[in-house]
């Protein structure tokens, strides 16, 4: 069943996953040059192994980011985790679900910066639900339709923040 108070429940529970997936865009401006997660490696099919946007100052700045906001969620919220590790293990999903989508739109030819539908808004929400739910299983809240309505909801705020930081001058493509 869908509630408001469900929904709610849902975009609080995955903030951690949001700031972490939102903080490389900022550091990486104010850091001008970032180092190469994949230090430049080309893979077979003449393409990087992950491209230039993905960096180590991105990563270690979105989990660090993203973990802070786990510790105070889950000291300032009892009762929204069962235990830090689903919350603290949303920033790392978070990165790795990035990271991976990264890697799947060079396999598929997509240059840095293109746009991969669906992949951009939502890979890394998914690989952080997929890591947060692995010790304790899917939450109270986590039926069908919330899901859904999760899925929607950071699908627009990305876009929108996307647009923001763009109108920002953060970064150069609004999606
Ligand atoms: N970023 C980073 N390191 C990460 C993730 C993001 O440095 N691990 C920074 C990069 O400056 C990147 C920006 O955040 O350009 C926006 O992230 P994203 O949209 O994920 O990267 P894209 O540049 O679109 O690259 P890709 O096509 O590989 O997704
Ligand atoms: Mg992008």
């Amino acid at each position: 069943m869908l509630t408001m108070q469900d929904l709610l429940t849902a975009v609080v529970y995955v903030l951690p996953a949001y700031i972490a997936n939102g903080t490389p865009v900022v550091v990486l401006r104010f850091a001008r040059r970032g180092h190469p997660l994949d230090m430049g490696m080309i893979m077979r099919d003449g393409r990087r192994l992950l491209g230039d946007g993905k960096t180590v100052e991105g990563l270690i700045s979105g989990v660090s980011a993203g973990l802070a906001a786990a510790v105070l969620l889950y000291v300032l919220l009892p009762g929204v985790y069962r235990g830090f590790l689903e919350c603290g293990l949303m920033p790392v999903g978070a990165m790795a679900g990035d990271i991976f989508g990264s890697f799947l739109k060079r396999r598929l030819g997509v240059e840095r910066g293109g746009s991969a539908p669906v992949l951009d808004q939502l890979g890394f929400l998914l690989m952080a639900l997929f890591l947060a739910w692995l010790p304790y299983g899917p939450p109270d809240w986590a039926n069908p339709p919330t899901i859904l309505l999760l899925l929607l909801v950071t699908a627009f705020l990305h876009i929108s923040t996307n647009t923001l930081a763009y109108l920002l001058g953060l970064k150069e493509k609004w999606y």
